[in-house]
């Protein structure tokens, strides 16, 4: 049985991997209107991969006899000032999530829960993965420039695939 500040965190950290799916998409469609299909399909793949997160979560808390309580998603922006602007928003917002997923971590360890903090381990991982893959494009951007090189960089992201892993996957 989960602790209820455990279940509570959770809870609120499934919102947020909701709201990051958002962000992601509503980047995604911004890209897609300034015609970069590349960087379209690069946030919409990590669009996906929030929303799997947070089923990833949901399928937990509900497997550990707690109740997943769905929340208010708030409206994600939809305008960003450059492409670099957009990414760096992205690359922010990683940092923000890593934040959420150690300050988790801490929870379950003050209450000795260890298969949460188990659980919460993969998050831990793919928070240095993300955060790797967002810098890794701001790196990129900001030696390219807005110029027609920003256009190779764009069929260089269409490449970036996601699969929906299996539900299983999404069970601890
Ligand atoms: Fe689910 Fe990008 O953190």
């Amino acid at each position: 049985m989960l602790h209820k500040d455990i279940e509570k965190a959770i809870n609120d950290q499934i919102k947020w991997e909701f709201w990051s799916g958002y962000l992601y998409l509503s980047m995604s469609s911004w890209f897609a209107s300034k015609g970069l299909a590349g960087f379209a399909g690069w946030m919409k793949n990590q669009s996906g991969e929030e929303l799997f997160h947070a089923m990833k979560m949901f399928d937990y808390v509900n497997e550990r006899g707690g109740h997943a309580v769905l929340q208010t998603v708030d409206a994600p922006p939809s305008e960003w000032k450059s492409v670099l602007d957009a990414l760096k928003t992205g690359l922010a917002h990683e940092g923000e999530v890593t934040a959420r997923i150690n300050a988790l971590v801490d929870t379950a360890v003050k209450h000795k829960d260890h298969a949460t903090s188990n659980f919460l381990q993969w998050f831990v991982a793919e928070q240095v993965e993300e955060e790797a893959s967002f810098s890794d494009v701001v790196n990129k951007l900001e030696l390219v420039g807005d110029g027609s090189a920003l256009y190779m960089l764009d069929k260089e992201l269409a490449t970036r695939v996601f699969t929906w892993p299996a539900a299983a996957d999404t069970q601890a």
